[in-house]
């Protein structure tokens, strides 16, 4: 039976309208790859004429470029239900794990387990830290990474929704079971904020990456990391800079503070364009109901789930209950099939044998249709590209 938007369509629907319509290339562009980059917003260009306009005006802003970084950390401190005081602003999740990895004394419990369907980001983040010490376990389920862990183990990481092919991982569960063996768990939630509610209280966990350039409709360049206690590391960060400091303006290289908050873990000069463009996107963010947000996605991703699989595609796709905003096709050449939609102006996310198909509140049913009939061009003309069709 084919899924219908019907039921699943936000009561909402009419703000999923007027949502896309501040995305004007939308209205060209079926825009499915929020899950690598979010479509372009007209507050995205705002931002940069902001960034400009500021610069104009006052030459050297830092006042003003400080402002935007103070008000991403607490619109994405109050996303995920913690303080800004929680929340380290980062370049990137690679340096938000690492800024953790670093801190851990991998002698007193030296086993770090992970999962095979770790972004590799975070994954080579962990394996550089055999270096240190580290005992690195790559579990391929949740149920076999909840066995693995043992009173040996310090740090669980756990990503909230597979890159690949959108599962969502029981945190809280893997959670509870490394806290009664007192291990501490890191969220990869970059797949997840943004598109569905997250809640670091309900997730149970320690530590939390995300970045700004996905469903949170920012550029790259900014990341956030949640630490519940930052006051309470093994120890202090060994990648630091001015903006660590107690005073980042004390001008005192000869002195070496950390404050008890999050910012401890923070570097140099942040990329400021990027933290314009962050603001903006979590602006945009803090307007919707992100139950709404996850529902309306769920609609988008059951229907092109529901096509595909009619039109003989090995569509790979979580349950609806555990599921995030992409679903993905196997393809023997997922990099190929993604050039040819693009000139279709069908913008898809090849990874490894898969093409993935994201959903934001700002796609309709259209772009589904556009994805399905595009791949169907494709399929026609090179029938021997699906590899693993699905018997009809
Ligand atoms: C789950 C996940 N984590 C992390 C990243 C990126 O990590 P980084 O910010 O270090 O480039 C991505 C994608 O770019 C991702 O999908």
């Amino acid at each position: 039976m084919r899924a219908s938007l019907v039921g699943t369509r936000p009561a909402s629907a009419v703000d999923a309208a007027a949502f896309r319509a501040r995305f004007p290339a939308l209205a060209q562009t079926a825009h499915l790859a929020s899950c690598s980059l979010g479509a372009r917003s007209v507050d995205l260009d705002a931002a940069m004429e902001a960034m400009l306009a500021d610069m104009a005006s006052e030459g050297a802003p830092w006042g003003r470029f400080e402002d935007q970084v103070t008000e991403a950390r607490g619109r994405f401190a109050s996303l995920i239900g913690a303080r800004p005081q929680q929340v380290a602003v980062v370049p990137n999740a690679s340096v938000g794990a690492y800024q953790i990895a670093s801190t851990i004394d991998w002698s007193r419990r030296p086993r770090l387990v992970t999962s095979r369907v770790e972004f590799p980001s975070l994954g080579h983040v962990w394996l550089a830290q055999q270096h240190n010490g580290a005992d690195i376990t790559f579990t391929a389920s949740p149920d076999e990474q909840a066995q693995h862990l043992d009173e040996r183990t310090a740090l669980v990481s756990v990503p909230l929704v597979d890159y690949r092919d959108a599962r969502r991982w029981p945190v809280r569960h893997i959670a509870d079971r490394a806290h009664a063996l007192g291990a501490r768990v890191i969220v990869d939630a970059y797949q997840a904020v943004g598109v569905q509610p997250v809640d670091v209280t309900e997730l149970g966990c320690d530590f939390l990456v995300a970045g700004s350039m996905k469903y949170l409709l920012g550029l790259p360049g900014v990341a956030f990391l949640y630490v519940k206690s930052p006051e309470l590391v093994d120890r202090t960060p060994v990648l630091t800079g001015w903006f660590g400091r107690v005073n980042p303006f004390s001008f005192t290289p000869d002195q070496l503070d950390f404050p008890p908050e999050a910012r401890k873990f923070e570097t140099g000069t942040p990329a400021v364009p990027a933290c314009y463009a962050a603001a903006a996107g979590l602006r945009l963010i803090s307007s919707l109901d992100l139950v709404n947000v996850r529902d309306h996605v769920l609609g988008l991703s059951m229907l092109a789930t529901d096509q595909l699989t009619a039109a003989g595609e090995r569509v790979q796709a979580a349950p609806p209950g555990q599921r995030g905003a992409h679903i993905a096709i196997k393809d023997r050449d997922p990099v190929r099939l993604a050039a040819f939609l693009a000139r279709r102006r069908v913008i898809a996310s090849p990874r490894g044998d898969l093409l993935r198909l994201s959903f934001h509140f700002y796609n309709d049913t259209a772009d589904v249709e556009a994805a399905c009939a595009a791949i169907a061009a494709y399929r026609a003309q090179r029938p021997e590209s699906n590899i693993h069709p699905t018997p009809r």
